[in-house]
This record gives structure tokens, sequence and C-alpha cells, in this order.
């Protein structure tokens, strides 16, 4: 079977063969995600469509987040969350938990709280009790702890921002959160995310050092993030990505590309010449995954130009009429070329 890709931008007539829909790129045993959001999923039948045809993945963009999900101590709301994962099992694609712990998006009730270190220990171990425990077996991997590291890294000092978590609870709460969330879904392959890191640099070994210590002491932490926020202007290092993916592999972790966007408005040229420079610098962060084993997804941090935290940037893989993009097609054709289109 062809591979070719619905409204590939060609003749209006062109043959379109049965679109590389993200069941024939799952063939090739890589997933290929998008942060989704309920709302639109909820009411814009046209994103819905475009999230069960392109993609294998979803991951939750705000729903799961500490704030949306808890606006008091007492009350959880489930009702995005539920949107997006109830929506994911009816048309077969897998869940991405994002994020049980984080720096933002957290609620006034938890900020203000002032409460003690064992309070909020507690307050952790319950939080992330119910979450995961509510969807064991239906989210197969978490971000655990999101972005834990500090902007600015400096030889000798403590590499971890100091957030609630960390102020209160000390650097433990990484490993508290990893092992909560392992007791709630022992099947649940559980990740570290981070921004930033995906290269060479003080932020890539601060998570090598971070990752390496928490399996020293057997906690159930099975994998690193990598976001690829990225743009034209400097596009992601992928010689150096494929050599941190290849350190954090011998350690027998799993790696994922989890919110990869690519900016185009911090560059000259034309549209166009932009358009096929962002469908580039795509196509090479998924040939480092491809390459490399312990690479198991590449996922967008969105899914179309129409609804992106960047906007009116168009980071995405598809554009606000969620037609596929040049950057769609090299995607598509990158894994058409090293799987052939299966039904
Ligand atoms: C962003 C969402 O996309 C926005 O809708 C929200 O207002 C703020 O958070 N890194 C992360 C994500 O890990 O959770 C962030 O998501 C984007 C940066």
């Amino acid at each position: 079977m062809l591979l070719s890709v619905p409204g590939a931008g060609c003749a209006r007539h062109a043959v379109i063969e049965p679109p590389p829909s993200g069941r024939h790129i799952a063939s090739r045993s890589l997933d290929l995600g998008a942060a989704v959001q309920a709302q639109p999923l909820l009411t814009d039948p046209a994103y819905a469509r475009a999230v069960a045809r392109y993609f294998t993945v979803v991951t939750t963009e705000n729903a799961l987040k500490f704030g949306p999900l808890r606006p008091s101590r007492e009350r959880f709301d489930f009702t995005d969350a539920d949107a997006i994962v109830d929506f994911a099992a009816a048309h077969g694609l897998g869940v991405r938990g994002h994020t049980l712990v984080w720096k933002r998006q957290l609620p006034s009730w938890l900020v203000e709280g002032r409460f003690t270190r064992d309070t909020l220990i507690a307050i952790l171990r319950d939080h992330i009790h119910s979450v995961v425990g509510r969807y064991r077996g239906r989210i197969a991997a978490w971000d655990v702890v999101n972005e834990g590291l500090r902007d600015s890294l400096r030889a000798g000092a403590d590499a971890l921002r100091p957030t609630i978590w960390r102020r209160t609870i000390g650097p433990e709460y990484v490993e508290l959160a990893f092992r909560f969330a392992h007791e709630a879904d022992p099947d649940a392959r559980l990740f570290y995310n981070e921004a930033g890191a995906e290269g060479r640099g003080a932020r890539s070994d601060a998570v090598y050092v971070l990752l390496r210590d928490l399996l020293r002491r057997n906690v159930p932490v099975d994998g690193v993030g990598m976001q690829v926020h990225s743009g034209l202007h400097r596009p992601p290092d992928t010689a150096a990505i494929a050599w941190n993916m290849r350190r954090l592999a011998a350690l027998g972790l799993e790696v994922q590309i989890t919110e990869m966007d690519v900016g185009v408005t911090d560059a000259g040229g034309t549209a166009e010449e932009r358009l096929d420079r962002q469908a580039e610098v795509y196509r090479g962060v998924l040939a480092t995954c491809l390459a490399e084993p312990a690479c198991t997804a590449l996922a967008t941090w969105g899914v179309s130009d129409r609804y992106t935290w960047r906007y009116p940037d168009t980071p995405l893989l598809l554009d606000r009429e969620y037609r596929p993009k040049p950057a769609y097609r090299a995607i598509a054709e990158l894994l058409g070329a090293t799987a052939p289109a299966g039904p």
C-alpha cells in the first residue's frame, strides 16, 4: 500500500490512499502523540476527528494538573480528564497522564496553606493515590514529576527548583512522588519530564544525575521525557539528543519526546520556507528517536495550530484547519520509509 497523506496540498483530485493515520504509524512500535484539551475535544468535531485520525496516544494538556483537578482540598473535578480518557478508550488511543507534581497551575489553597512537611506529604500521597488509582489500567504512562530543575544551574548548588514541594518536603519529594505513583498503579510507566534538557549541557547532566541516583535507590522510575519546545532560530541539536538518549538508555531508561513544537516566528524567510524548515526540524528529531531503541514515542504539544499554547505562532503538525503541514508529511514519510503502512 502506498503511503500518502490526506489533504497533502497537491491537486484536489489527487488519489488519496488510506491515510497514514496514527494506527499505521503505530505499527512501527513508535507512538505519535498529541497533547489534548477537553474543551475543543467536546465542542469541535474537526478537532476530535483529527486526534483520532493522526495520533496514537494523547497527553492530557491541562486536565490532570493539580490546580484544574483540585479546586478545593476536599474536592476533585475529574470532568475534563474523564472526557479525554474516555475519548481515548473509545478510539483505541493510549494516554499519557500529565502531570502529578509541577511548580505551576497549583491551587491557591495549596500554595497558601502553610502546611507542615508531614501534612504536605500526606496531601501528595492522597493526591497521587486518588488520581493514578482512578485511572489505573487506563493511563499507561505518567509524567510524575515535571520540570523539577531550576532555570539556571550552578555547579555545587542544589539543582532542584525551590517549589512548594522542594521547600516543604525537601529533595525527597521526587522519590516520594514516584513511590506513591507506583503504589497506585504498579503497571504504569513512570517518567521524569524536563524542559531544555534534551541535548548536552548542565541541564541534561542534572537530569542524568537525578535519575541515576533515583535508580540507585530503587525508586520506581521508568523513563525520561524530553519536552523539545523549539524554534527555527536555534533548532534542537539532534546529535546531542542522540548522545543523551544513549546515556539514559544505558541506565535502563526509556525516553520519549513529550512536548515537541517548533515555532516559526523566530526566523526570517517566506512562509513556505519556514514551513519547510519546520518540517526538517521535526524530521530530524523523529529520525533521532527512530534510531534509538530506547525512544518509544514522539508527542507534539497540541493537535493543530488552532489551539496551541504558543498561539499565534504555528508550531504544530496540522494547520488551523486541521490540514497536514509539510511537517506532518515529513513525519509520515519517515515512518512510511521505515515501516510500510499496513492496515
Ligand atoms: C501549558 C499548557 O499548554 C497551557 O494551556 C497552560 O496554560 C500552561 O501550561 N511545559 C509543560 C506543560 O510541561 O505543562 C505546559 O503546558 C507547557 C510547558
